[in-house]
């Protein structure tokens, strides 16, 4: 899906264990002007709601696993996040919405900007307008 892209991160391991490094503009295409984490959420939950106008996001479920919906007027994707290894890259103007949490599930989420309440579309008809007058 346009503005959308699943990145395997490098993962170094030994008999200590696995480590996965972030670093901007190199694995994370941007520059990482903020980083929130979304956890303790209960399975019947479902969130998100929203696309943005500008802001790139890295998603990484660092444990447990959780589904990401991924929505553009002409298709919608479904994404597992499970794997610590794995980011799930949101450029701007893509709806998602994040729910089936597991239990103890952590939603790393690394972001170019800092929280912007302007930034935000939480009205699914007016996501669609902006979609199709916007520069997609
Ligand atoms: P919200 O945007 O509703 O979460 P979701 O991404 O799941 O839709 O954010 C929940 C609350 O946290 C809301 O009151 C706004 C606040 N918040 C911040 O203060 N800073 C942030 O960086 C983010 C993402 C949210």
């Amino acid at each position: 899906m346009e503005n959308t892209e699943i990145r395997e991160f490098r993962v170094n391991y030994d008999k200590y264990g696995k480590l996965v490094a972030l670093e901007e503009n190199d694995n994370i295409p941007f520059e990482i002007k903020r980083v929130y984490y979304i956890y303790e959420v209960d399975e019947n939950v479902r969130r998100g709601f929203h696309s943005h106008k500008h802001l790139q996001q890295v998603l990484i479920c660092v444990h447990g696993s959780v589904k990401i919906l991924l929505k553009t007027p002409q298709e919608e994707k479904i994404i597992t996040l499970d794997d610590p290894k794995q980011g799930l890259y949101i450029g701007p103007n893509i709806w998602r919405e994040m729910y089936d949490f597991t239990d103890g599930a952590v939603l790393l989420v690394l972001a170019s900007e800092h929280y912007d309440v302007n930034d935000y579309i939480r009205d699914y008809m007016e996501y669609e307008r902006h979609y199709k007058k916007g520069d997609n």
